[in-house]
């Protein structure tokens, strides 16, 4: 079954086409972040003004790229939720719409079921039950997988994403939208040593999360070190990105050793975009080892937000039996628990 996947629930339009048979047969990827750059952070309105621009030229470019017909489409799916309303009002339009001309059957996917499949794409994919660990700009979840639609939330954060906690002090460092990557690269620089801030309630019992505490940290560390002038030094701010980057990685890897320990099980996924973190991969991997089970990720490009998850959570889905009705969906809010198992 080929399926097109629509992606708009932020600020990128990503679109893309998988086959059950041939697996993904292509993808296009439109990063919106130029736009929302000079603002520092997502404008919503921008965002779903420029995915009305973007999506069907790309679609075009999709199934162009994919050397197919659109009349081999035998299925589409858009991402539902969660995420901006009208940005997901922009693929969910065009998506059901597709759906209706072509008469093939419809889906609305979640954002977030999209991102813990993504490993699923790899060559070597890991096989359920599975404790996945998503980290994203909007969500910290870990999460019990027995099998596509069977999550059990064992912990999330209480305030503050990992993704968004990253772009929050990149801000604070001066350092470009989205502040996830360029705070990886500065860490890079940095002195471990240094510093060291704290982890965030690995403490206390439970696989929750919070990240507040650590920002006003960096926040408080940045102002002491400081000069006259209110500059702070490029060796300072790379020693205050690599104390930053270990406390998150660290709590999440302990959180994660937890989460194994609870459900008994050896294999761990990590998917969104903070899984591109390769500082976050590398402790992951020698704390697997240790235990002697398996990390899983996607490639880097299918970490952040893109197609082909939602093209191929959708073509699962669509393959089960699942078809939406005429009504165009998007849920801003919608809880992975309350997914249907297929
Ligand atoms: O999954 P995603 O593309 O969008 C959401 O669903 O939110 O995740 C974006 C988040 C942003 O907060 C971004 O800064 C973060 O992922 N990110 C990273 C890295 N690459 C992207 N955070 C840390 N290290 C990275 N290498
Ligand atoms: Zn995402």
């Amino acid at each position: 079954m080929k399926v097109l996947g629509i992606e708009t629930s932020c600020d990128e339009t990503g679109v893309a086409i998988y086959d059950s048979e041939a697996g993904l047969l292509a993808d296009c990827l439109y990063s919106q972040v130029e736009i929302h750059a000079k603002y520092g952070g997502v404008i919503p309105e921008l965002a779903s003004r420029d995915h009305i621009r973007k999506t069907l030229p790309l679609i075009e470019e999709v199934i162009e790229k994919a050397g197919i017909d659109a009349s081999e489409i035998e299925g589409v799916a858009y991402t539902a939720g969660p995420g901006l309303v009208g940005a997901l009002l922009v693929g969910a339009a065009i998506g059901r719409t597709l759906g209706m001309a072509w008469d093939v059957p419809t889906i609305g996917v979640h954002h977030m079921e999209g991102h813990l499949l993504a490993p699923m794409l790899e060559p070597e994919p890991p096989e359920f039950p599975f404790v996945a660990l998503l980290v994203s700009g909007g969500h910290t979840q870990l999460v019990k997988v027995g099998g596509i639609g069977q999550y059990e939330l064992l912990g999330e954060s209480l305030d503050d994403a990992a993704g968004e906690a990253f772009d929050k002090v990149g801000k604070m460092l001066g350092l470009p939208y989205p502040g996830g990557p360029h705070v990886a690269k500065l860490a890079q620089k940095g002195d471990p040593t240094r510093f060291d801030f704290p982890r965030p309630m690995i403490n206390r019992p439970g696989l929750d999360f919070s990240f507040s505490g650590l920002k006003t940290y960096v926040r408080n560390t940045i102002t002491s070190l400081r000069d006259e002038a209110g500059e702070l030094a490029e060796q300072d701010a790379a020693d205050i990105a690599r104390a930053f980057e270990e406390a998150v990685v660290n709590t999440l890897s302990i959180k994660c050793r937890r989460a194994l320990e609870e459900t008994g099980y050896k294999k761990l996924i990590i998917a969104g975009g903070v899984s591109a973190n390769l500082r976050l991969r590398e402790v992951l991997e020698e704390a697997m080892a240790k235990v002697d089970g398996r990390l899983f990720y996607a490639q880097l490009k299918y970490c952040t937000d893109n197609g082909a998850m939602i093209a191929y959570a959708g073509c699962q889905r669509l393959l089960a039996g699942e078809r939406d009705d005429l009504e165009i969906r998007a849920q801003p809010r919608w809880s992975l628990e309350s997914l249907a198992a297929i």
